[in-house]
């Protein structure tokens, strides 16, 4: 059964604004592998649990055609709603039950979602939607981020491992899959020619009231908020007011750089 989660509006919301696309070298690393093995113009691409579109708009510039798909209304509403690309449409759909004609697409890819799917209905459907030699792409980043501003990066890592140990209580079992580095997905791929690139580091500039947001996107700190909504609220306003005694100001917009871990899977179909 898949994993309801993501589904509220203010959840969405929040995912729109505080989300980000997949990193610039986890872009060029998808790009490379599918330069050499797609010719151009590249024709279809189809991402799956696309959210509000944070993977799906890299994939303008180089497709002519782009579907987004994602199991909640809610976040194929905001996706829509930013839509500003003729040639992306944006549908509610499962993973595994896709809105595709069979042999028909040239790309699949999925950003910090596939952890979430019933991943053998997905990879059927992958297969099936695959053109011979298309291609799939699967990335997250991992939740070990570091917190870096001058000389107080230590301790501002301290305070975000000790947030992300709090919001571990509210975790779904899913989340065991992105924190063995998408392993048993790359395991699962039924395909013989296949890649797992692991510990990609990538550093983000982010302003640290982006940064409480990101938090909040969180599906544990989601969860936190459900279950015990005052808590959790104290919690992110906590949390802002340890960031800002160790940064020695009394603002959240300032500029801090948050260091991700990145996983990507890439695979191609036989002929
Ligand atoms: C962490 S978000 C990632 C969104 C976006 N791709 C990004 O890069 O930020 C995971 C998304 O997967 C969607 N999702 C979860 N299970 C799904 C399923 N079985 N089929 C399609 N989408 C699913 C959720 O609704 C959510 O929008």
């Amino acid at each position: 059964m898949a994993t309801r989660l993501f589904e509220g509006k203010t959840h969405a919301s929040y995912y729109q604004k505080y989300r980000f696309s997949p990193p610039q070298e986890v872009q060029d690393l998808i790009f490379n592998y599918i330069g050499e093995r797609l010719s151009k113009p590249y024709g279809f691409a189809v991402d799956v649990g696309c959210g509000t579109g944070q993977g799906t708009k890299i994939l303008v510039p180089y497709f002519e055609k782009i579907l987004g798909t994602d199991i909640s209304p809610a976040q194929i509403g905001e996706a829509n709603n930013a839509n500003d690309s003729p040639n992306v449409t944006y549908s509610v759909s499962p993973a595994e039950e896709m809105p595709v004609d069979d042999a028909s697409v040239d790309l699949v890819t999925a950003c910090a979602a596939a952890h979430w799917f019933n991943i053998e209905g997905f990879y059927k459907e992958v297969d099936r939607m695959l053109k011979p030699r298309g291609c799939l792409a699967i990335c997250t980043y991992v939740s070990d981020m570091e917190v870096h501003y001058k000389d107080r990066s230590e301790q501002l890592t301290q305070v975000f491992k000790e947030v992300q140990e709090k919001l571990s209580l509210y975790e779904n079992e899913k989340l065991r899959i992105v924190k063995t580095g998408y392993k048993e997905l790359f395991d699962a791929i039924p395909y013989a020619d296949k890649k797992w690139v692991e510990n990609m580091r990538t550093k983000m500039p982010m302003l640290l009231s982006d940064f409480l947001g990101l938090i909040q996107t969180f599906s544990t700190f989601q969860n936190f908020l459900k279950r015990e909504t005052e808590k959790a609220e104290e919690f992110i306003v906590t949390t802002e007011k340890r960031f800002l005694e160790i940064l020695g100001v009394s603002s959240t917009e300032i500029d801090i750089e948050v260091w991700l871990s990145n996983v990507c899977l890439l695979a191609t179909k036989p002929k």
